[in-house]
């Protein structure tokens, strides 16, 4: 709470007016029943009838301002609020930014999702309406209780005695309504996680006709669902009557003791017509306290569980005195480096030199580390031994924006957003299409496929938009990579959906590339042959390394692989001696 008050206090001028609204609105709440009274003892049955015009004059004013002041609260209570929850929202959207992979790897979107929108909706609530109404709702019982017990009070105890037991039963509906709504919010999360998983993996579950298997999850969980929000209408038709009961019992002990209080001349009808204004007025506050505490106490939770993402350094930033080199190579060393995620190393004792505009090549079996390796350049994840340079410079010491503005990476798994494929292209630049933009798109072998495309490169794709292949995702995402035009250029699996031909002309595209320092990361021999140097990596170490004919020579890991994918073909490593290969 106390970090809420902190962001609040930002906007403390912006509360002065809606609480001096409320004073003012709750002030001329007070004088309704005075003026009632003064029309039934004054007028009515004193005769007096030249006040009345002016007495109706004073409530027709009364209700305006009433009005104006409670719109003006209102509104201004809801601006401040939103300006407030919308500075906290922005500032965790910020914070999620700056956490490093590793955050991610241990979350799931779902749960972020929640932060973002409920637990943000939850503060809302609280300090856009609950805080207020409850300060209000307090004056209002203070005032009220003061003002009754100053008409009669022997009347004021009597109907005040009927009060505890309502506030106790208000208390104790809104303890297990709040209970209950806790229980359907965290299955209704787990309701939307299946339906979400489910749409987002539709064509799995067609695939694999799991259609029923998940129509029953779902049905079971929509039971459980049902089931809670009847749990809700249960209490709430359990309590609910009762509270009412007393509420109305309050009024009917005011007009019957009052009733004979006014018939013994102990007090005047207008008086108990007073009373009963004022009765009123408690009586609201009574049954809300308990619904307000609980969206107060639902804030807290949610300002706690928002707080902790906040709280959380990202192990990744950027060194107190960053290095801005002023040349850029693009050259890359791993001095010795090994690396773990938990406890498991997945590198060891890796070494590498990579020349500026030179390319390197990196294969093995799935799991061996190379996405790992790459991961460690842009310091995705940080080495845990060994020195990663760039330029010389080691990566922790680099700023980390620069180091990641000099390299472009295609990811393993292609995202693209949903929106038109300039845009996707333009990704990292954001700026207007320009020439560069049109070379691009034909070495990455974009231009292709979209010049077919009736509306080219405006195409919305993804989930608004038209579908695309395999293929035509990673050429979108290499366009994007090259786009970016930095020094080094990392394509993580990038051309494993492509057909050959259309591999070798994006390979031809890049090796004329000069000034670029490429890694490349592949399964297939036809990615990786024609690389200055190919390394093999196998249980998280360089275990073969080399130019390809070298390493045919050598007959070791990537001969096996070389045999295993050419089996087909009638060329044995004699071939290359002789120049076939
Ligand atoms: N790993 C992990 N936590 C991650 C990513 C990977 O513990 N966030 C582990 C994997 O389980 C694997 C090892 O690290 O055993 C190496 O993973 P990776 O570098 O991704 O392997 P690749 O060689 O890139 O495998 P692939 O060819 O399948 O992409
Ligand atoms: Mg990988």
């Amino acid at each position: 709470m106390k970090r809420i008050l902190k962001y609040l206090w930002k906007y403390k001028l912006l509360y002065i007016i809606p609480i001096i609204s409320m004073f003012i609105a709750i002030a001329l709440d007070m004088f309704n029943p005075v003026i009632y009274q003064k029309i039934i003892d004054d007028v009515i049955k004193g005769g007096n009838h030249g006040i009345l015009s002016k007495l109706l004059l004073a409530l027709l004013g009364i209700t305006i301002g009433r009005a104006v002041f409670g719109y003006i609260r209102e509104f201004l209570f809801d601006y401040a609020g939103s300006k407030v929850t919308f500075d906290i929202r922005n500032d965790l959207f910020r914070h999620i930014q700056k956490l490093p992979f590793n955050y991610f790897d241990g979350i799931n979107t779902g749960e972020l999702m929640s932060r973002t929108t409920e637990d943000i909706n939850n503060i809302w609530n609280a300090i856009g309406f609950a805080i207020m109404f409850f300060i209000e709702q307090i004056l209002y019982l203070i005032i009220a209780t003061t003002l009754l017990l100053t008409i009669d009070w022997k009347l004021a105890l009597i109907c005040l005695s009927i009060m505890p037991p309502m506030l106790y039963l208000a208390m104790k509906l809104e303890k297990k309504i709040g209970e209950a709504y806790e229980k359907l919010s965290d299955q209704s999360a787990v309701l939307n996680t299946t339906a979400q998983e489910n749409l987002a993996g539709v064509r799995l579950v067609k695939a694999f006709g799991r259609e029923k298997y998940e129509l029953e999850k779902f049905f079971k969980q929509n039971q459980e669902n049902y089931e809670l929000n009847l749990n809700q209408a249960r209490i709430w038709g359990k309590y609910h009557p009762v509270i009412e009961f007393f509420s109305n019992l309050v009024l009917v002990v005011v007009i019957s003791v009052g009733g004979i209080f006014v018939v013994g001349n102990q007090i005047t009808l207008g008086e108990l017509v007073k009373f009963n204004g004022y009765i009123m007025m408690l009586i609201w506050p009574l049954r809300l306290m308990g619904w307000l505490t609980n969206i107060i106490a639902r804030c807290n939770a949610s300002a706690k569980r928002i707080f902790a993402i906040m709280d959380i350094e990202p192990e990744i930033k950027n060194p107190p005195n960053p290095v801005f080199p002023t040349k850029i190579q693009g050259k890359i060393v791993f001095d010795n480096v090994s690396f773990k995620y938990k406890d498991q190393y997945v590198l060891k004792n890796i070494n590498l030199h990579v020349e500026p505009g030179s390319t390197i090549a990196i294969m093995g079996t799935t799991g061996a580390g190379k996405t790992s390796m790459v991961n460690l350049i842009g310091r995705y994840y940080d080495c845990t031994e060994g020195r990663v340079l760039f330029d010389g410079v080691d990566v922790k010491s680099l700023d980390l924006e620069f180091l990641r503005d000099n390299i472009s990476v295609v990811m393993q798994d292609t995202f693209l957003f949903s929106d038109t494929i300039e845009e996707n292209i333009k990704f990292a630049t954001g700026n207007v299409r320009t020439e560069e933009f049109d070379k691009v798109v034909v070495e990455s072998q974009v231009d292709e496929f979209v010049k077919e495309m009736e509306e080219g490169y405006q195409t919305v794709i993804g989930e608004r938009g038209i579908g695309l292949s395999g293929g035509q995702k990673q050429r979108i995402s290499i366009a994007r990579a090259l786009l970016k035009k930095a020094k080094v250029l990392i394509l993580d699996d990038a051309t494993s959906a492509l057909d050959m031909e259309t591999e070798y002309q994006i390979q031809k595209a890049l090796e004329k590339r000069k000034d670029i320092t490429k890694i490349i990361i592949a399964h297939r021999i036809s990615a990786v042959k024609n690389a200055d140097e190919i390394i093999v990596l196998d249980k998280g170490e360089i275990v073969e390394r080399g130019s390809h004919k070298a390493l045919l020579m050598k007959k070791g890991k990537y001969y096996e692989i070389y045999c295993e994918q050419f089996k087909d073909l009638d060329i044995s490593i004699d071939g290359l001696k002789e120049g076939v290969i």
